[in-house]
């Protein structure tokens, strides 16, 4: 699903760029719906230095291999008929140029590039608690923070509606991220936090009502039990 392609020419050389998200699978496609009779077929990763997979269609020879550090061991699915790759729960070191080469009635090849984005986690909306215990006065804004844990490279935005209020991101790994927002407790505008990289983002939807909790409200139940 959280998946992007686009196609290009690099210096003659025909050119394919796919994004995917950690986890997913991604299918490199040949482009034919069945593989001519006289084709070999050769999968490369890394400049052609380590063989994916091979295909003899006459002698109905079908392999794939494990790659480098058997980094690709039973994640590979070689498609019989369409000669298609696909890489089952990719991860970051799966990231690079793939190599097709058709050898036979007619040579071609052909390179995707896969870019491989780790999963986001969802950002969590709380409420600064130490403006609140610091203010006893019935102040009218809620203050709120956005907060990620383990993530890099990824900005963190507050969005009113559809445009944007404030973001922030960090370049190191493993960082987390919290984002303030101060809003009126009668406000009725639809605010959200995204979490955002190239390819998907992840939303928390603000709700106000159970967001904000009122110091008073606090104090409003203690006063219930007293009673
Ligand atoms: C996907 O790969 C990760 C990391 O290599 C592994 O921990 C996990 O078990 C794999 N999941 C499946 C469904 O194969
Ligand atoms: C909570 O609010 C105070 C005062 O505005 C601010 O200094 C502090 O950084 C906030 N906490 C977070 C986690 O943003
Ligand atoms: C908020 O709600 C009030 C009525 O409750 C309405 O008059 C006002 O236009 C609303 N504001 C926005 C920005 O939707
Ligand atoms: C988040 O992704 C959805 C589609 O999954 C898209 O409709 C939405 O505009 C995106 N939001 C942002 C702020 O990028």
């Amino acid at each position: 699903p959280s998946e992007t392609s686009n196609l290009f020419y690099l210096s003659g050389v025909f050119c394919e760029s796919l994004s995917v998200t950690e986890g997913d699978s991604v299918t490199l496609h040949i482009g034919v719906t069945e593989i001519h009779e006289d084709d070999d077929i050769l999968w490369k990763f890394e400049a052609g230095k380590s063989q994916l997979a091979k295909i003899k269609k006459k002698k109905q020879i079908f392999s794939t291999y494990d790659g480098p550090d058997e980094r690709f061991r039973d994640r590979l699915k070689l498609d019989n008929q369409t000669g298609s790759l696909t890489i089952t729960n990719i991860t970051t070191q799966h990231t690079g140029d793939y190599q097709l080469e058709i050898s036979g009635a007619k040579k071609s090849s052909k390179t995707f590039s896969v870019s491989v984005y780790a999963r986001l986690p969802v950002p969590v909306i709380s409420s600064n608690s130490s403006q609140c215990s610091s203010s006893s006065s019935s102040s009218s804004y809620c203050s709120l923070v956005c907060s990620v844990v383990n993530v890099g490279h990824v900005p963190l935005s507050w969005y009113k509606g559809n445009s944007l209020l404030s973001s922030i991101s960090v370049s190191d790994l493993s960082i987390s991220l919290s984002l303030p927002l101060e809003v009126e407790y009668q406000d009725n505008n639809s605010y959200s936090c995204v979490l955002n990289n190239p390819i998907s983002n992840q939303t928390q939807h603000l709700d106000i009502t159970q967001h904000c909790h009122t110091c008073s409200g606090t104090a409003e139940l203690i006063y219930v039990f007293i009673y």
